[in-house]
């Protein structure tokens, strides 16, 4: 008998802890889930400050990192939740999209638990998990909702219709708002990650300078995106400045910049939102943890009578918490993988 027809033989119950491992690119994280929407321990060591020497994350710094920091995060968030590896029913690990080299780390350690210890192992998508985080941030939602999935590799929004099935609404054409947000802050001399120093930043100064409407002719869905002209208006606006001589606000710039990238999110949900008939729209992804989105959702969320899920910021951005949500949804399906489970640098939505 496999391993998994072994494994799948009355394993699958409801009552479930599952662990979540999340090394796709410079977070190594860790949780352990309750039933998919209780966290009883969580460990997040990210490499971030060795990556913003470089100006961006440099894929085999991460993946140094991950194999440095797995078992450590392993070891805290079970002793944050007072369990053992043995009291872990599955093993759920970001099987793509992401770095290749950073994703390997936390599938080949996931696979020698799994084996060790004979329980399942469960592949998940890492933006299914930034949607699931939302289950984790109200426990008592259910779909169908709507979610807007910011985050540096994806921008959309996005229909959820069951647990198990999603619609594409609309998608960037090109960057993603967390890329154009870390390709500002560079132009603009912050470190990365640049969204939270675009933030801080922008607090300090005005929207004034007038950047290009997105998409303005454009004849596709009226959910796509397109940020990589934003990014450059503000690239081109900057080295025009310096090429006259003349001083740059570079706090207007950000906050100008910020407005123009997150207006369009906020838009763009809203209407996705009275077109579905949906009563509920949720935040995911990393740059979810930017204040003036939040602020400027539960603003109109509040206007508009629509509930709002707005996950911690910790949980916006990459966690293991978010792995063993959605691991837990796949775990009751028995979509388990055996120990040939390989990591994928691209995964399509679906
Ligand atoms: O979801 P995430 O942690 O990783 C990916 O799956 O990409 O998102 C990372 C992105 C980065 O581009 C980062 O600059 C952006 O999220 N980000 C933010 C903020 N915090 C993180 N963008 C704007 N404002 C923030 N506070
Ligand atoms: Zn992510």
């Amino acid at each position: 008998m496999s391993y998994i027809e072994e494994i799948k033989k009355g394993v699958v119950k409801s009552d479930a802890v599952i662990m979540g491992i999340e090394t796709s690119c410079d977070e190594t994280a860790v949780a352990i889930i309750k039933n998919g929407r209780e966290i009883l321990g969580d460990e997040i060591i990210s490499s971030a400050i060795e990556h913003s020497k470089f100006g961006g994350v440099v894929p085999e710094i991460a993946s140094r990192g991950h194999t440095a920091a797995i078992l450590t995060a392993t070891e805290n968030a079970l002793k944050s939740a007072g369990l053992t590896l043995n009291d872990i029913d599955a093993f759920a690990v970001t099987e793509g999209a992401g770095l290749l080299g950073a994703l390997l780390v936390g599938v080949s350690f996931a696979k020698s638990l799994a084996y060790a210890t004979g329980k399942p192992l469960v592949p998940v998508s890492h933006i299914k998990g930034h949607i699931s985080a939302s289950y984790l941030a109200d426990k008592s939602l259910e779909p169908p909702f709507i979610t807007i999935l910011a985050s540096g590799g994806h921008t959309a929004i996005i229909k959820v219709k069951s647990y198990y099935e999603i619609e594409v609404l609309g998608s960037t054409l090109d960057d993603a708002v967390g890329e154009a947000f870390d390709k500002v802050a560079r132009v603009l001399g912050l470190k990365y990650p640049g969204g939270p120093n675009i933030e801080k930043l922008a607090k300090e100064g005005k929207n004034i300078i007038p950047l290009p409407k997105m998409l303005k002719n454009y004849e596709g869905s009226k959910y796509d995106f397109s940020y990589s002209g934003l990014k450059t208006a503000v690239i081109n606006y900057v080295h025009q400045k310096e090429q006259k001589g003349e001083e740059i606000n570079k706090a207007d710039i950000a906050c100008s910049f910020q407005c123009a990238a997150i207006d369009v999110l906020v838009e763009k949900a809203l209407l996705a939102v009275k077109e579905s008939g949906y009563k509920t729209v949720a935040v995911s992804g990393g740059v979810g943890a930017n204040g003036y989105l939040r602020e400027k959702l539960t603003l109109e969320c509040k206007k508009k009578k629509i509930k709002l899920i707005l996950p911690e910021k910790r949980y916006c951005t990459d966690n293991g918490a978010m792995i063993g949500a959605e691991g837990y949804l796949q775990y009751l399906k028995g979509n388990f993988a055996d120990l040939s489970l390989n990591a994928k640098a691209v995964l399509p939505l679906k």
